[in-house]
């Protein structure tokens, strides 16, 4: 105890003195004490930044280079350089699962939102870019204290493409615009938007088509996944390109699959020509965490450790077929940095073996100092930085778990209402039952990827704020294997006004390196919640948490079950927002991110098969709403509100004029039946604008997403039956209106991609639908005249 209490005078001793002036941690490097360095040119903040790093690449030994390239950077302390771990994560809050970063006494914990999928259903762009905002005043207020680094590999944006994966809890989910929007969005919200600095350094990864973890004993250690040129272009890679593009990300990261036949890490047509040519990635390109080494020892894809460390850094030996336009000269590298000790060991005797240049090694460097310079560390005193002055008094701060609960109560998707049932009512319900293995959860709602909550509050919590519960939990845990407790629970929604069965799935069930096999509920949930049902003198509603779909037909068709909320893994918070909208607090307002198959779907496709659309003769289903017709338990989008809201179009044009590009050669003459390129037409700012009037016909307060989803003129193969081009999302008072302007990039969203993975724009007719709305708007080529033949 005398420990413990001294303990905690120092710490508070250490929060008093915070901000006065103590420093609370030393330089990374250039410490302005430090004679032998100030007045290096890599220290002069005035000096611009690349010949800062310039110079120091020009101090270097080939000795001291290969062992930065890894996430354990050695120090250089002869440059007055620290060591630096570049591996720290941030998902959805400052989170210890990378090295880098650890709760201690002065730092116990961090602000942990919903898990991503939750917060993608908010569709809210802006909420994406205020909870980046939070999280890195978090993580620098943590790096200023030393117990955090600056540099973050968040967010995940793979595609979820197949409903079993164990990570696509992680994701923005199945659509790529969303994702892409996503990806923007939180990475600008970490990084800040302050020109050229950093505020942290984000990185999309994995790049690309990750997504199978362990599926009938293929894991994405061995997995080669077999992409189409048109899947890759008009999927896998969206929310990278706009990640890189749009967001202006400091980092990507590549994965540990193959990509038809080659480690993504070691291929120059990703890394170099894709993100570095095509989208100008201004940072660097991580490894997953020792894939170098997973592409060497587990899929022998060089024959010595020398070859893939080469391989790795140049991405291959071949020459990139197109100019790279860049403000370094040396800049051609593939992979920078390698978190897992690899390049450090093998890069120098790559370089004695002549499989590598210093140069080549010179040119990851530029990509990682870079960042390094962004983010202020060769500034010298950390206290005079522009984010200096945060520290502990600015994590977990009312404001900052404010902002949880509403990310969570703005991301709750109601999917069932009959009656309606909801809102409960206090006066009415003055006692519910509140029963499951995840009726008082905790860490279950943070999902994975997390640090350690400043606190929670568990449904049963939550529900207690409204009325008296009566608390039972069905079965020990969510594997649910046997009915032992049923009896208990069926006792206690009979004596209640009101049932809330709090099920679902959870770490054990879905998670990385672990994909689940079936869709269902685990176990005997499924029972547990029929006879609860039935035997509930109140009204019985179900929540689920879950990252990935599951399969409720039973539940959907019960008709004792009046209710269906989805809460996702819904964060530190979560419980209070489940309660928030049980009670009606709070309106639902959030969509389905992902499409809900029924179990038997998966009987039609192996995990491993990547292919997006549908194969009528293959008996191929086809995957997410932009490809698959077959039945659904509940659609993408898919989510009501506690008050209803109505459409009108108000304008919108109906013939659109795509001018192109003049120097087009070829005949002409008779565009109206063809797809043109991306690259032919002058897309610029190129348009369109609808503005749809949304009117609240409820009695209550709402927000309503608006979907604007089009369907493109059927054509040459592209196979898709809807993609969203637009969302926005609106907050309107009951019997209220708001006009919303949507604007849609012809070039970017319009097109669809061919088979040979070239975008286009389809003329003709596209029909737009926006609910139950349709407007048809037709592409036309513009000026023929001018295009020489
Ligand atoms: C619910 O969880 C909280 C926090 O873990 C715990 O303190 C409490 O005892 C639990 N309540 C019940 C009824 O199990
Ligand atoms: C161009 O296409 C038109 C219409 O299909 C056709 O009549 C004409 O002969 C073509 N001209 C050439 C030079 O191929
Ligand atoms: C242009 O193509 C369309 C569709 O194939 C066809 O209906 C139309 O007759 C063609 N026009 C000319 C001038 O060839
Ligand atoms: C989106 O989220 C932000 C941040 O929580 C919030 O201020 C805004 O009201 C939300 N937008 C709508 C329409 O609900």
């Amino acid at each position: 105890m005398g420990w413990r209490s001294s303990f905690s005078v120092i710490s508070l001793f250490l929060v008093l003195l915070w901000g006065g002036t103590c420093e609370a941690r030393e330089a990374f490097a250039c410490d302005p004490k430090d004679g032998r360095t100030k007045n290096m040119g890599f220290c002069k903040a005035s000096v611009a930044m690349e010949e800062r790093v310039k110079d120091l690449i020009g101090r270097l030994t080939l000795q001291e280079k290969v062992r930065l390239l890894v996430n354990n950077a050695a120090p250089v302390p002869r440059l007055g350089i620290k060591g630096y771990e570049w591996w720290s994560e941030a998902l959805h809050g400052v989170s210890n699962v990378g090295p880098g970063t650890k709760f201690d006494s002065l730092f116990p914990s961090a602000t942990i939102f919903p898990q991503v999928i939750t917060t993608a259903a908010s569709f809210n762009a802006s909420l994406w870019q205020a909870i980046g905002r939070v999280v890195s005043d978090e993580a620098r207020a943590m790096y200023n204290g030393g117990t955090a680094g600056l540099t973050y590999w968040s967010p995940n944006v793979n595609i979820f493409r197949d409903p079993r994966w164990g990570r696509g809890q992680e994701t923005p989910g199945e659509d790529p615009v969303l994702a892409g929007t996503y990806a923007a969005s939180y990475v600008r919200g970490l990084q800040g938007t302050d020109g050229n600095r950093l505020k942290v350094a984000a990185c999309c990864k994995h790049f690309t088509a990750y997504d199978l973890d362990n599926w009938n004993g293929v894991d994405r250690f061995h997995f080669n996944a077999r992409v189409s040129k048109q899947d890759i272009e008009d999927t896998f890679d969206v929310p990278f390109r706009m990640c890189v593009s749009e967001g202006k990300v400091a980092s990507v990261m590549c994965s540990y699959n193959q990509v038809n036949g080659v480690p993504t890490c070691a291929d120059p047509n990703l890394l170099k020509n894709t993100v570095r040519g095509l989208w100008q990635l201004d940072g660097y390109i991580v490894s997953d965490c020792d894939s170098v080494g997973v592409f060497y020892d587990n899929q022998h894809y060089t024959s010595t450790p020398e070859e893939a460390a080469a391989d790795a850094i140049k991405a291959g030996y071949v020459v990139a077929h197109i100019q790279l336009t860049s403000r370094f000269s040396f800049l051609t590298t593939g992979l920078d940095l390698d978190c897992g000790p690899f390049l450090a060991v093998h890069t120098q005797d790559a370089v004695k073996k002549g499989l590598l240049t210093e140069t080549d090694v010179n040119g990851a460097l530029v990509n990682t100092l870079t960042v390094q310079m962004r983010l202020g560390m060769f500034d010298g005193d950390p206290s005079a930085h522009p984010y200096g002055h945060l520290g502990p008094k600015d994590v977990c701060t009312p404001a900052h778990q404010y902002l949880a609960l509403e990310a969570a109560r703005q991301g709750i998707v109601l999917l069932k209402n009959t009656g309606p049932v909801l809102p409960l009512s206090p006066h009415h319900h003055r006692t519910v039952a509140v029963i499951g293995p995840n009726s008082n959860a905790t860490v279950t709602m943070i999902g994975n990827y997390a640090g350690i909550a400043c606190g929670y509050t568990s449904p049963l919590q939550g529900i207690g704020r409204y009325a008296g519960t009566i608390h039972q939990l069905g079965c020990e845990n969510v594997a649910c294997t046997n009915d032992r407790q049923f009896g208990l629970a069926i006792n206690a929604a009979r004596q209640a006004d009101a049932t809330v069965l709090v099920m679902g799935l959870d770490q054990s069930i879905e998670a990385e390196t672990v994909d689940r096999t079936g869709l269902l509920l685990p176990g005997h949930q499924q029972d547990l919640v029929s006879k609860v049902a039935s035997a509930s003198k109140g009204p019985t509603i179900l929540v689920l948490m879950s990252g990935g779909p599951v399969d409720i037909t039973f539940a959907k068709n019960h008709p004792r079950i009046a209710g269906i909320l989805w809460a996702g893994y819904p964060g530190q918070a979560g419980g209070a927002a489940i309660a928030d909208i049980l009670f009606g607090t709070a309106n639902p307002g959030g969509k389905l991110p992902v499409t809900w198959y029924p179990q038997d779907y998966l009987t039609k496709l192996a995990m491993t098969n990547m292919a997006m659309r549908a194969s009528k003769s293959a008996g191929y289903p086809g995957r997410t709403y932009r490809f698959y017709n077959g039945p659904m338990v509940y659609p993408f989008g898919h989510g009501l509100s506690y008050t209803h809201f109505v459409h009108t179009l108000e304008s919108a044009p109906t013939v659109v004029a795509v001018p192109l590009n003049g120097h087009r050669r070829g005949n002409v003459t008779n565009l109206s039946n063809r797809a043109i390129r991306v690259s032919h037409a002058r897309c610029g700012k190129l348009s369109i604008t609808l503005q749809v009037d949304v009117k609240n016909v409820g009695s209550r307060d709402g927000t309503h997403t608006l979907l604007v989803f089009s369907a493109p003129p059927a054509g040459a193969g592209w196979a898709l039956e809807k993609q969203l081009v637009a969302f926005e999302k609106v907050h309107v008072a009951a019997k209220a209106q708001q006009r919303v302007g949507v604007n849609i990039h012809v070039c970017n969203l319009l097109s669809v991609v061919d088979k040979s993975g070239i975008r286009r724009i389809p003329l003709g007719e596209h029909s737009l639908h926006i609910g139950r709305v349709k407007h048809s708007v037709s592409l036309q080529p513009q000026a023929l005249g001018i295009i020489k033949s």
